[in-house]
């Protein structure tokens, strides 16, 4: 078995049998259940590698990714090979996601292998080359599932619905802080994408705060502000006298940067004549300041946000090809509200008392045709748009709960069709508490934990579907 060069991915996604347990008790047997179609760990792994841990085994990333998800699994082993191709491709996404640590198991060339090495160091929590010690392994599952445990208890953490000072815990909020905490290690470009409102500049600060460069300056341009002939000296400075009205030298944004994190805000707004000058920066690492032929150095990381799709505007000559590749080496993006799922009702929430706090009124939350609102509403303006809504309803509001019309929002069961969605929400609701509900022995805390909801809102919930916990 030494040595033997695998084609195609393996992935087996791990958990300990314990955890799967309906009531969240030891369970006695810690049967292994291996899922198994190609036979390949089965056949090169000691049978007892990973004994006492539920495991699934898959054949294609999707899957990994789709089981990971659902049963919450905290640890991934993924058999890679160089001669994987696309499917190297597939695993950047799973290792760069959610809270799952990764383990690589490859032989020896593929490890030798540049793209593999890169992809093995900057995702996985270890590797284990081929023949594997499967004493190793199994301490470093145990370490992999300890560590990723602790990652996902501070995420779950009631008190602490914050994360880099963005507040949700939703799967794809879950799968972002991931990714900071990632790109936040090195210092190479990021490009954060993400509709208006979602939180692209909140990302950016978080990305200067926990870096290396947090104790240099984070300077924000918005690159749509300004029009073309003052751009190059709002970016670049310039000298005194370099152009008519230029009384006095003005450092630029990029040198006022320097040591820290320039914030490049709607980078898709920065006219193409000027694009070739930062990509310039980018390249060299110097400057010239208007009206003069010094060179300066500068020394920085560019964080560049856009709610415009970057490959369109290339695909359609408004934006360098070049700059967009130089720019766009670490790529984030930031979820829709509206596929936050109960972050949209705790973030509510947390609105609400910010702005409660400041103005004393009778409000007191929300009334329940207004949470189902939050949940129906599309939130073409995401978190801006939620806030304004939830700020203005506390203002104008006598109202002791806030009703959906409070938030400018149709109530659900008055929208044309309305009816039958809000029916159809009901029932899935309620087979969806249920089933958690029985998962986790009809213990309220544990059932809101794993739902992402607070206990207030489950207990709510459970009021409004008539369900006795
Ligand atoms: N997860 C979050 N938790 C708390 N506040 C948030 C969150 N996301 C966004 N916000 C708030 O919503 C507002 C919009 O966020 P931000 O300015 O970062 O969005 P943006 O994507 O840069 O928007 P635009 O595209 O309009 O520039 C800000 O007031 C921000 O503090
Ligand atoms: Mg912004």
């Amino acid at each position: 078995m030494a040595g033997r060069s695998f084609r195609g991915l393996q992935v087996v996604a791990v958990m300990r049998a314990q955890d799967s347990a309906v009531d969240g008790s030891a369970d006695a047997s810690r049967a292994l259940v291996a899922f198994d179609p190609i036979g390949r760990c089965a056949e090169h792994l000691e049978t007892s590698t990973f004994q006492g841990w539920k495991t699934w085994y898959v054949d294609r990333a999707d899957d990994a990714r789709e089981i990971v998800q659902r049963e919450g699994i905290l640890v991934g082993i993924a058999v890679i090979d160089r001669t994987m191709g696309k499917d190297l491709a597939q695993l950047e996404a799973l290792g760069a996601d959610g809270i799952c640590e990764w383990i690589a198991i490859a032989n020896a060339e593929s490890i030798a292998d540049s793209v593999v090495r890169n992809l093995v160091v900057r995702l996985f929590h270890d590797y284990h080359t081929w023949p594997v010690d499967s004493i190793r392994l199994r301490q470093c599952i145990g370490h992999a599932w300890g560590k990723a445990r602790l990652r996902r208890d501070a995420f779950r953490d009631d008190s602490q619905p914050e994360q880099y000072g963005m507040i949700g815990r939703s799967a794809p909020m879950l799968a972002l802080y991931r990714r900071i905490e990632r790109i936040v290690q090195v210092d190479a470009p990021v490009l954060i994408a993400g509709e208006s409102g979602s939180g692209k500049e909140l990302v950016a600060r978080a990305i200067h705060r926990h870096s290396l460069r947090s104790k240099g300056p984070f300077v924000a341009v918005n690159c749509g502000a300004f029009p073309s002939g003052l751009i190059q000296s709002e970016l670049f400075g310039h000298e005194r006298g370099a152009f008519t009205g230029a009384h006095q030298r003005k450092t630029g944004s990029i040198e006022a940067a320097s040591g820290g994190v320039l914030f490049l805000d709607e980078i898709g707004d920065l006219p193409i004549e000027h694009q070739v000058n930062l990509l310039r920066v980018l390249q060299e690492r110097i400057i010239h300041r208007v009206g003069s032929t010094q060179a300066i150095d500068v020394d920085l990381r560019v964080v560049a946000a856009s709610h415009v799709d970057l490959q369109q505007a290339v695909d359609a000559g408004r934006f360098r090809e070049d700059l967009h590749y130089r720019l766009n080496v670490l790529h984030v993006e930031v979820p829709p509200l509206r596929d936050r799922g109960a972050d949209i009702a705790l973030l509510a929430e947390r609105l609400f008392q910010r702005f409660a706090s400041e103005r004393r009124g009778n409000a007191k939350g929300f009334g329940d045709d207004a949470l189902r609102a939050l949940e129906a509403h599309h939130w073409p303006g995401n978190v801006r748009e939620l806030a304004n809504r939830v700020h203005q309803a506390v203002v104008m509001s006598e109202r002791r709960l806030l009703s959906a019309a409070d938030l400018g929002l149709a109530s659900v069961e008055d929208s044309p069709g309305g009816h039958s969605l809000s029916h159809a929400r009901l029932s899935l609701d309620r087979s969806i508490i249920d089933r958690s509900l029985r998962m986790n022995g009809n213990n309220v805390t544990r059932t809101a934990r794993q739902l992402g909801i607070s206990r207030v809102t489950l207990h709510r919930m459970l009021n409004r579907l008539n369900i006795r916990a």
